[in-house]
């Protein structure tokens, strides 16, 4: 990739914008108010605007490597509730993908420094479903199947922050937290339709704090 056509594209995009709607970029620059809060994977093949064929101002976006949500991670933190509270979005979603490289490297034994503590939230993820993961012989399948519960334990992190806990509860059925999966061999977008009431129904007194 060249930077210098980075800025050629730049030029090029703003000339259709206007060329659709001359006051576009103005209507931009009076704020945002999206309705959905995207945490991702950094891999640079699952681009979250891209994906969900959404538009500027359309979706608060947050990615790093393997969508985790680590409890003492200042930055998802932030964003979390900076969109939760501030922006009062809709719908939190956490989207994995299949054949991730962060979810890939702590199923592995290597020392990759400082990486190491990050990838340690996958291999305690692991820990939680190991009699399931374990059973699946098949090492894409059980990849994969990690992948799906990453996100489903990342949803439960998003799900013990106090903002998310007060959406819930004032917000009532306005507010809701999503699973996703997408598929980088199909392109496909899945929702895996987690069902957090059966997940939460024994450790959610543990975590309630409001
Ligand atoms: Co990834």
């Amino acid at each position: 990739m060249n930077i210098k056509k980075i800025f050629e594209n730049n030029e090029q995009w703003i000339a259709e914008k206007l060329a659709l709607d001359k006051d576009y970029f103005m209507n931009l620059s009076q704020g945002q108010s999206p309705d959905i809060l995207y945490i991702g994977c950094s891999d640079s093949r699952v681009t979250a605007e891209e994906l969900m064929g959404v538009q500027p101002g359309d979706v608060f976006v947050h990615r790093n490597i393997a969508n985790m949500v680590p409890n003492t991670d200042l930055n998802v933190q932030s964003v979390i509730n900076f969109a939760v509270r501030h922006l009062k979005v809709k719908h939190v979603v956490v989207c994995g993908h299949y054949y991730c490289g962060g979810i890939k490297a702590a199923m592995q034994s290597a020392d990759l420094g400082i990486l190491n503590s990050w990838l340690r939230n996958i291999r305690d993820v692991y820990r939680l479903h190991q009699d399931e993961l374990d059973a699946i012989i098949d090492e894409e399948e059980r990849y994969k199947r990690l992948v799906e519960l990453n996100v489903q334990e990342q949803c439960v992190n998003v799900i013990k922050t106090a903002s998310v806990q007060r959406a819930y509860q004032d917000r009532g059925n306005e507010f809701m937290v999503h699973g996703w999966v997408f598929d980088v061999r199909t392109g496909k977008l899945v929702d895996l339709n987690i069902d957090f009431d059966n997940i939460l129904k024994n450790i959610m007194k543990i975590y309630r704090i409001i």
